[in-house]
């Protein structure tokens, strides 16, 4: 029987977590790239979307660590989703290759 990391592998997906500098999103975004999925963290706070995402992928992170990038953005207005689409689109490719896949 596989063990977990075979069941559960996302290598090669991309997550979105929104809300994800909160209590709850930094667990979730911190499973789905301990899982390989490199994680877009959107939160209304950039900074701490930020913060999220540099924690995913700071010290101490393999060569084969996800990517993980933050964005700002308000996503109770429509406005704010298309500019949290918008920004995964423009940036997930610069900054994770893999994350474009
Ligand atoms: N923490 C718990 O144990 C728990 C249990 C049951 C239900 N919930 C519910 O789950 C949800 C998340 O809980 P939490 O503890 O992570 O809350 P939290 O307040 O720690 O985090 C919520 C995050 O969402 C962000 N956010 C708020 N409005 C936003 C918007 N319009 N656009 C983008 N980001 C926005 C905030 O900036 C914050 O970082 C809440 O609705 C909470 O009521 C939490």
């Amino acid at each position: 029987m596989p063990g977990l990391p075979a069941l559960f592998d996302l290598s090669g997906r991309v997550a979105v977590v929104t809300g994800g500098g909160g209590a709850l999103g930094r667990v979730v975004a911190g499973a789905l790239a301990g899982a390989g999925a490199s994680v877009v963290v959107v939160d209304l706070s950039e900074d701490t979307a930020a913060k999220v995402a540099a924690s995913l992928t700071g010290a101490g992170a393999g060569a084969g660590a996800p990517k993980a990038i933050g964005l700002g953005a308000d996503l109770s207005i429509e406005d704010g989703a298309g500019a949290a689409q918008a920004g995964s689109l423009e940036r997930v490719p610069a900054e994770g290759p893999e994350l474009g896949e």
